[in-house]
């Protein structure tokens, strides 16, 4: 291909980049066609390199943001130099400078003549505390248990434990599950928390894929024999999802319960007062009888099937049957091909809490055995498999 071929390409790349903005399904098929570009156009030993140094950004990432350096960018309209860098968080100019190059490539900050770096929208959401939460809890704690999990698992004759130590506690010397862990350490939990509360963004709130309408509401929530719970959140966190579930149905009849450990319901700052906060261990027998659904989200991908059963068979005995829903809300895979990121995130499982993300097939095997028929599985429209699956004792 001439050089001439290459400038007409990349300038209709370049003019279908600003005509996409608007229409995210064409923006995500243009993304997707590019990376099948970019892998016909990396030779191998390239790839490989990249792949073998893909932990570098991450680190170079987390000194700066430690040493207070992105906030430094982001608080400034104009781009800073190494040196204004440096001193403004007190580090040496020569680490700032190494730290920040292998960053301007991947997008992070932008790079101008003369050593100069201004921030970037990606830089910029590292100021937003769910964001940056989620950057220090998985460089803290999750990327030692990733470190480790080769060597947990050749140990372990390359078989998951279904109890007992995980690559988690192997990495990290401890006895602790990641919960306990962060428990004993209360800025990590806090900082979880705010992860937790930004990890759909970018997504559809569950709410927008499943008909709350037609399946909660139409059916008049209490009133004898049932509770008068709407919806009952296990392991809800800090409230996030009940939160956002108020403000568009804010006249949806029927109380919000939100449970969690002590210490979570403690982190809470602001949170609707319709809201009511229980403490309660999903290890233990649900408190809340027949409430109307009792909505898990992102609790049973962090357990193996065993500790899932006996969390799902603690939600079972308080559930009235012909009246009660229950659910959960994760990642619901195909057989094959998954999209990337719950591929990812089901080795996150693996290494950090010895969970899984499901197929389909496993979801309905799962539930079978804990005494559940699933209705539906209620999808969201991302392609990225999050859903909602419906489901009531048999
Ligand atoms: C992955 S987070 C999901 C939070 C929230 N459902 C969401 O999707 O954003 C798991 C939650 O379960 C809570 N949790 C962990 N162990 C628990 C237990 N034994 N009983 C109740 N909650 C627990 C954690 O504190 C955390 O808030």
């Amino acid at each position: 291909m001439g050089n001439l071929d290459i400038s007409e390409a990349v300038a209709s790349i370049r003019s279908l980049r600003a005509s996409v903005q608007d229409d995210d399904n064409v923006r995500r098929q243009l993304k997707s066609e590019l990376e099948e570009a970019r892998k016909l156009l990396e030779t191998p030993v390239e790839a490989l390199w990249a792949l073998l140094y893909q932990c570098v950004p991450t680190t170079a990432l987390k000194a700066l943001l430690d040493m207070g350096a992105i906030d430094e960018l982001n608080a400034c309209e104009d781009s800073l130099s190494v040196k204004v860098l440096a001193e403004a968080c007190g580090a040496d100019e020569r680490i700032v400078y190494r730290l920040i190059r292998p960053l301007a490539p991947l997008g992070v900050v932008e790079e101008l003549p003369g050593s100069l770096y201004r921030a970037t929208p990606l830089s910029r959401l590292l100021s937003d505390p769910g964001f940056k939460g989620g950057y220090v809890f998985v460089h803290s704690l999750e990327l030692k248990a990733f470190a480790g999990l080769p060597y947990f698992l050749q140990k372990a004759g390359y078989r998951m434990p279904t109890e007992g130590p995980g690559p988690f506690q192997y990495s990290l010397q401890t006895e602790d599950s990641i919960y306990e862990y962060m428990a004993k350490d209360g800025d990590l939990m806090v900082h979880f928390g705010k992860f937790m509360a930004r990890s759909r963004a970018g997504r559809p709130e569950w709410f927008n894929f499943y008909p709350v309408q037609e399946r909660l509401v139409a059916q008049s929530v209490g009133g004898e024999p049932h509770s008068d719970a709407l919806l009952v959140d296990v392991g809800g966190g800090e409230g996030h999802d009940l939160q956002a579930f108020r403000n568009a149905f804010p006249d949806c009849p029927g109380r919000l319960i939100l449970q969690d450990t002590e210490t979570v319901l403690g982190n809470i700052r602001t949170l609707d007062a319709a809201v009511e906060r229980q403490p309660h261990d999903f290890f233990t027998p649900q408190p809340m009888h027949g409430a109307r659904a009792y909505y898990l989200r992102q609790i049973i991908h962090n357990y193996s099937d065993g500790e899932a059963l006996e969390i799902l068979a603690n939600v079972k005995l308080a559930m009235t049957p012909g009246y009660s829903l229950l659910l959960i809300d994760d990642f619901c895979l195909p057989g094959e091909s998954p999209p990337y990121y719950p591929a990812l995130l089901d080795v996150v499982m693996m290494a950090a809490f010895t969970g899984t993300e499901r197929t389909q097939a496993q979801w309905y095997s799962l539930l079978d055995r804990a005494g559940f028929k699933i209705n539906r599985i209620y999808r969201d429209a991302t392609g990225q498999e999050e859903s909602v699956i419906e489901a009531e004792p048999k």
